[in-house]
């Protein structure tokens, strides 16, 4: 696939991004909001090769500079639905790109047949869920104590809640 934003082009992984790539997910290495396991540059061949061949993984390229600052998700799930993810390169939050290129990829989808597009996120996450609100997708749910990825000094689950957010392909987004 392939988007063009007023700034942006959104596209499949190429194994030329490894280098833009390594970037952002290094930056990711202990955040607060994550619930994977620990990135590091050993990992950055395999990681490039299996996002050069995904269908659910968007590299955001910045189309002025051809630099990769991040990605889309846009996972596949059941009943012609898809589950929306972003993530970018730390030096380039707060210019709107997450947004603009979120907004890009929710309707390329609606206008491939999904009928819903959803996402999730801690209500402590204000950056990810305001990105949501900002392109229209609906706060729909909101779990309580569902999730646990980090454990207090005495070994106790720390739980936090769920935002979910979603829109329909009859929204108008
Ligand atoms: C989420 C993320 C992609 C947003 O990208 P971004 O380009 O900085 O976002 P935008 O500039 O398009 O901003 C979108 C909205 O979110 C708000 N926002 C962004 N970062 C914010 C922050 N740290 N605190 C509060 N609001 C924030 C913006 O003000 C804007 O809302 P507004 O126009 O109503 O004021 C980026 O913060 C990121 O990569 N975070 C780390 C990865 C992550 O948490 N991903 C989501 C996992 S669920």
């Amino acid at each position: 696939m392939r988007i063009e934003t007023e700034r942006l082009i959104i596209r499949n992984f190429v194994m030329t991004d490894r280098d833009d790539l390594g970037e952002y997910m290094l930056q990711r290495v202990n955040k607060e909001f994550e619930s994977y396991p620990d990135f590091c540059t050993d990992k950055m061949d395999d990681e490039i090769k299996y996002r050069s061949g995904s269908q659910e993984f968007f590299a955001i390229e910045l189309k002025d500079e051809h630099k990769v600052i991040g990605n889309i998700y846009l996972g596949v799930r059941d009943f012609n639905s898809k589950e929306l993810g972003y993530v970018l390169n730390e030096n380039f939050h707060l210019r709107g790109y997450g947004s603009e290129a979120a907004k890009a990829v929710v309707q390329w989808a609606f206008s491939q047949g999904v009928h819903r597009v959803y996402a999730e996120c801690t209500p402590l996450n204000m950056a990810s869920w305001k990105t949501m609100e900002k392109i229209g997708l609906r706060r729909e749910a909101e779990l309580r104590q569902n999730i646990s990825f980090h454990k207090d000094e005495a070994d106790n689950p720390i739980y936090w809640d769920t935002y979910i957010y979603a829109a329909l392909s009859t929204d108008d987004i």
